[in-house]
């Protein structure tokens, strides 16, 4: 970590109280600190009462094999049955649970719990004619439609684990996930829409199903496909079409309830190596803790709120907080299918404005192109609507806070900026709207329960003031459990580093008043956009072209991004210069590897790439290169006139 950054941050004047009649109503009040401090387990306790369990647990948590833990044990629970039946049981059957807001204008529906409920049935009806049982994995590959939520809730409902994979990653990507967790069935769709124009998924799904043919023949039993778009996709006799399977079932499914540790989902994202990981959550603590977290952090009230959180289903904040914890806490949602700046860059505010949302979730990096849009997009439409805020993906400058609290909140409005990864689950860091006084660009402290700290390289506490490395202490119930199929990697990964302590990859500096200030990742993890994405994967996509022998990637400051891929390429003596496309290739290439969203801002052909003596890469001086700084310190490396050829490159590219 860069020590400037670290002296730098956290020198916030600024404060922002929470509005009187916020505090006076919080869900979550000062209290709660206190209550989850005198007795944490206890604490937890109280809010997986939350949830209906078929069967009470008898122990809140089993840490006795650390760090495999487990929570709420020997309950049991049906998850789907948590987020939908029970409030159709409690007479909420026509309260809206998603306003669905498809890309094309106009093409809206508006889905009540009792229909959801319907949908989930016929779906588990219909994955059950497929032969899916409790335990069996389900890939899902879609857009933002309201059937990849029911979906989601028919997999959970039949207890088998879905691992949903982003609609923008590659046909390798999916084969891949498919392949690591061994899913036997693909619910995908025809397409979606984007900017106006459907786009293709099937083609996408054929290709890994042919590649997992080839590795894994006979793994892949079935496709079951939606018709969004209506474009031609090719027949194979593993597709089933949507509405011809699941139109046609039994509305009604009787639910099994399954044991707190049952594998809920799985989630890949990206490591410090090549190889995604997939984190594991299970049903009873990570329910708990979503439905804890979406109630507590936004003060939900689901009687009156009309909630927004912008994230893609194929992300962790999707899962969480746009299907998990919204319906359990049984709120009505907006479910939006395409981007921000179509047909108009006014389009987020129009859909605030119809729906009158009053809470929305979204990342920096949305909030950042905003900023550039200009105030006058947002100041047509009435946001009036709004009272609650938050932010997560990556850190949000304080800037970017201030004018989305004021711009889009219209000054009153709290902004929450919660910290917490894939693997935690839900939220561990947050301001909470009716007791904190905010500060922008910190996420402030630990919520209710949960236990972070900053430590230095020893692992010891650090002081106010001072930098070091985010951990959590104490386990908590959305922990993910393993990584899918690698217990070994689970444990060095996260709990090798110190004894007894969750290391969660990113750097953190305390203040002089104890708050957070989160600095990004201190590993080979790269954040776009509030996407992970890792180095090692994107050079081995590099790599595996014909014309490359070597790549070295690195993540640089964006304006807009928060950090762009930047890539270093030697290229095979073969090759000659690669000839006039060379970099379009590449990044093209990089594309189809992995997908859209990992494609390289920037190429650089280079002669040598700089090593230390031992063969190591040193990307902070190429870092140093991409953001335009002087060289650092070149006296580790093997051969220090590396660097003078590569920014000599440099400056003649440019
Ligand atoms: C970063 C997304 C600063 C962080 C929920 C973390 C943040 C990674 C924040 C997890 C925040 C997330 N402030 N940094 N409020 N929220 N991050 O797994 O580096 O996609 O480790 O989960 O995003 O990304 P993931």
């Amino acid at each position: 970590m860069n020590d400037t950054t670290l002296a730098n941050l956290g020198h916030e004047a600024r404060r922002f109280a929470p509005p009187a009649d916020l505090a006076a109503n919080a869900n979550l009040t000062a209290a709660a600190y206190e209550e989850a401090a005198a007795d944490r387990l206890a604490f937890w306790h109280r809010q997986a009462e939350r949830l209906t369990w078929q069967t009470p647990w008898h122990q809140v948590l089993d840490w006795s094999n650390p760090p495999f833990a487990k929570w709420f044990v020997g309950g049991r629970l049906n998850a789907a049955y948590n987020c939908v039946d029970r409030h159709v049981e409690a007479g909420a059957g026509e309260k809206v649970a998603f306003h669905w807001v498809g890309e094309p204008e106009g093409d809206t529906r508006d889905i009540t719990y009792v229909q959801l409920l319907e949908e989930v049935c016929q779906a588990a009806n219909a994955l059950t004619e497929l032969g899916v049982r409790a335990g069996d994995r389900v890939a899902i590959y879609m857009p933002m439609i309201p059937e990849t939520v029911v979906a989601m809730l028919a997999c959970a409902r039949l207890g088998a684990p879905h691992t949903v994979v982003f609609g923008g990653f590659s046909a390798d990507a999916l084969a891949s996930r498919v392949l690591d967790c061994g899913a036997r069935v693909i619910i995908t769709a025809d397409g979606g829409y984007r900017r106006g124009a459907p786009s293709a998924l099937k083609p996408a799904v054929d290709e890994a199903v042919a590649k997992t043919e080839a590795e894994q023949p006979g793994l892949v039993e079935h496709v079951l496909v939606v018709r969004r778009t209506g474009q031609d996709v090719s027949r194979s006799d593993k597709d089933v079409w949507w509405h011809d399977l699941v139109a046609g079932q039994p509305t009604t499914h009787t639910c099994e309830a399954f044991d707190a540790e049952h594998p809920l989902y799985v989630m890949y994202t990206s490591g410090t190596t090549g190889k995604p990981k997939g984190i594991l959550h299970t049903t009873g603590g990570y329910l708990t803790a979503a439905a804890y977290t979406h109630w507590g952090v936004f003060d939900l009230k689901p009687e009156t709120d009309v909630y927004w959180c912008t994230a893609d289903v194929g992300w962790v904040t999707g899962h969480s907080y746009l299907v998990y914890g919204p319906l359990a806490n049984q709120t009505t949602s907006v479910l939006y299918e395409g981007t921000p700046d179509f047909p108009h860059r006014g389009r987020w505010w129009e859909i605030v404005q119809d729906y009158k949302v009053t809470i929305l979730y979204t990342a920096p990096t949305a909030i950042r192109t905003f900023m550039k849009w200009g105030d006058e997009i947002p100041a047509k439409f009435d946001l009036s609507s709004l009272r609650l805020l938050g932010s997560v993906g990556e850190p949000i400058n304080p800037e970017a806070y201030v004018w989305y609290r004021e711009t889009i909140g219209g000054g009153e409005t709290p902004v929450v900026d919660t910290w917490w990864q894939t693997e935690t689950g839900a939220i561990m860091i947050s301001p909470l709207p009716g007791v904190t006084n905010a500060k922008p660009g910190s996420a402030m402290i630990p919520i209710p329960g949960v236990a972070a700290d900053v430590v230095n390289d020893e692992g010891t506490s650090v002081p106010d003031g001072s930098g070091g490395y985010l951990v959590l202490k104490e386990p908590w119930p959305s922990m993910l459990r393993t990584l899918w199929g690698d217990d070994e990697r689970f444990v060095e990964t996260y709990w090798s580093r110190w004894k007894g302590m969750y290391f969660a990859g990113d750097g953190a500096k305390k203040d002089e008043d104890g708050d957070l200030w989160v600095l990004g990742r201190v590993d080979d993890v790269m954040n776009v956009s509030g996407h992970r994405l890792s180095t090692t994967e994107i050079e081995s996509a590099l790599v595996s072209h014909h014309k490359v022998a070597e790549a070295a990637v690195v993540g640089v400051s964006d304006d807009t991004t928060g950090q762009a891929v930047c890539a270093y390429v030697i290229l095979r003596s073969a090759a000659g210069d690669g000839g006039p496309d060379i970099v379009k290739e590449l990044r093209d290439h990089v594309a189809k590897e992995i997908g859209a969203i990992a494609k390289p801002r920037q190429i650089m052909i280079v002669p040598e790439l700089p090593k230390t003596r031992s063969g190591k890469i040193m990307r902070r001086l190429l870092r140093d290169v991409a953001e335009n700084r002087a060289v650092g310190d070149v006296s580790t490396l093997a051969d220090s006139t590396v660097m003078n050829l590569i920014s000599a490159g440099q400056s003649s590219a440019t």
